[in-house]
């Protein structure tokens, strides 16, 4: 089970409107490489690993994604909840619009909806650690991609703070592969 803080984990406090960099951070919330994706990942990996270790990481980061897909949708309801309707069409965000308002919705940002085929849990721990690894390296460089995008220290900052932890993330996924492959190598008898 879960408790709930009524904080986001790194302070979100966007002041100007700005929906075209919503459309484009939106991503990270329901798109392939988004929060979300890695949250569920990471929850419904755990199951299948075989040391307290590598469940306990899972678990922890799975639950820091959670607290991560609340901080884009921070944003991105921040970037848009005083949006005019002439910004909305100025920026084509019409077609979101239409179908969600000013409401968060996890889909990409030219709207395809959250897919769980975004990921994997192949009840093999190397398969599935090597995924992780690979997840957060696509989540680092979608981070870098939006900082590219962005011109607001208001919205700088918690990209900046999600790139890095998606950098600690990756680390702590190699040091639970070594592990893994050291209690592999052990199983097995020649
Ligand atoms: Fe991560």
């Amino acid at each position: 089970m879960w408790f709930y803080e009524k904080k986001t984990q790194y302070p979100v406090k966007i002041k100007k409107t700005d929906p075209r960099m919503a459309k484009y951070i939106l991503s990270q919330y329901g798109g392939p490489d988004g929060e979300l994706a890695a949250s569920l990942r990471y929850l419904s990996q755990r199951y299948a690993m075989p040391t307290p270790e590598a469940i306990a990481t899972l678990n922890d980061i799975g639950t820091e994604e959670l607290a991560h897909f609340e901080m884009i949708g921070s944003m991105v309801y921040q970037l848009t909840k005083d949006a005019s309707i002439e910004q909305i069409k100025a920026t084509d965000n019409g077609v979101y619009y239409t179908d969600h308002d000013k409401g968060i919705y996890p889909s990409t940002g030219t709207g395809v909806p959250f897919n769980a085929a975004y990921i994997q849990s192949k009840g093999d721990p190397m398969a599935d650690i090597h995924e992780d690894m690979a997840a957060e390296q696509k989540a680092r460089a979608t981070y870098e991609h939006l900082l590219d995008l962005a011109d607001d220290p208001d919205v700088m900052e918690p990209l900046k703070f999600l790139r890095e932890r998606e950098i600690v993330h990756f680390q702590r996924f190699g040091e639970v592969m070594d592990k893994l492959q050291e209690y592999l190598n052990s199983k097995k008898y020649f």
